[in-house]
């Protein structure tokens, strides 16, 4: 009894001094979903939202009449026409950053590529309209299958993603797992072997040792049940790449809130974006710590167990 007292209160005095480093609060970052078309991007640019999430598919400008030019455009499968491609895209967003006179009005961007070919033949385009080096820039995408047995979305190409995707240097890798999951799921969570098989895909492909930031976007309803292989996760890679996760959660997807917490309280604030629906942001309940009067150990301790 006595030792694990004594545990206990030299990580309590670890944690308060940690938190006079003021790191970063994750959690407080603000999203727009979806912002496909033009009309959308000139409101989400005047607005106080901190990232732009868009998708991005092959397909035909609408004033392309005759679909003469497939080229990458901001649209969500089904859908193949837009009224903006991923070029003027990008060049309005750099436009207004580099107008920016204050960086807290700064725009992150989150491009989520729909298919390899999508983001294959994005790099170039990428390359010379953006600046990933000045501004936050991540590149998502579903590269392996994941929870529960999803079988319905093929996901992106592992290997062919990866050589793409070093052509971006050091962009920040938004790499998940396909999903299936709804109002009515408990059960089901990222095994073992999904998070192995991540592992293994960044290091077979090197992203270990060019080291780029990695956000392992995650549904909120199924991290919550995944906490063990989360931690495993982050302890296989924290030495060589920064790591964070990014929750999302579907407007109505069963989610167990008081898992979710802990999930987020394990990993930290400093870790965790919360993109999720406000009602579910709300009931998290971010400004009391789920473990204030517990000695719950840091993630940074829990890889040594
Ligand atoms: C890791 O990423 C987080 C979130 O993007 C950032 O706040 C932090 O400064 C990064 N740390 C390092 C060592 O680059
Ligand atoms: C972190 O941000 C959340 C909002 O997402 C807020 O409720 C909470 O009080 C903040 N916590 C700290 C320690 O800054």
């Amino acid at each position: 009894m006595v030792p694990s007292l004594l545990l206990c209160s030299l990580l309590v005095l670890s944690t308060a001094s940690s938190v006079a480093d003021a790191k970063a609060n994750l959690t407080k970052v603000t999203w727009a979903h979806a912002v496909n078309d033009a009309e959308f991007l000139t409101r989400v640019l005047a607005s106080d939202i901190q990232f732009i999430e868009a998708d991005i598919s092959l397909g035909y400008l609408k004033d392309d009449v005759n679909k003469e030019r497939e080229i990458p455009i901001m649209a969500h499968p089904p859908a193949t026409e837009s009224d903006i491609s991923l070029e003027t895209f990008l060049q309005r967003i750099l436009q207004f950053n580099r107008e920016a006179n204050d960086p807290s009005k700064v725009k992150g961007v989150k491009l989520d590529f729909k298919s390899i070919g999508a983001f294959e033949r994005s790099i170039d385009i990428i390359r010379a309209s953006y600046d990933m080096t000045a501004f936050d820039t991540w590149i998502n995408a579903d590269i392996l299958p994941g929870p529960v047995d999803n079988t319905a979305t093929v996901p992106v190409d592992p290997t062919r993603f990866f050589t793409a995707a070093r052509r971006l240097g050091k962009a920040t890798l938004s790499i998940g797992w396909t999903t299936r999951w709804g109002p009515d799921f408990s059960e089901g969570l990222y095994t073992e072997s999904q998070v192995d098989a991540m592992i293994d895909a960044i290091r077979a492909n090197g992203i270990d040792k060019v080291g780029n930031a990695i956000t392992f976007p995650v549904r909120g309803g199924i991290v919550a049940n995944s906490v063990t292989n989360m931690i495993r996760l982050f302890c296989a890679l924290k030495d060589t790449n920064n790591v964070t996760f990014t929750i999302w959660s579907s407007a109505d997807d069963a989610v167990n809130v008081e898992k979710l917490r802990e999930f987020i309280f394990t990993t930290g604030l400093d870790r965790t974006y919360v993109d999720v629906p406000d009602d579910l942001h709300k009931k998290l309940h971010l400004d009391e710590n789920a473990f204030i009067n517990t000695c719950k150990k840091t993630l940074q301790a829990r890889c040594f167990d």
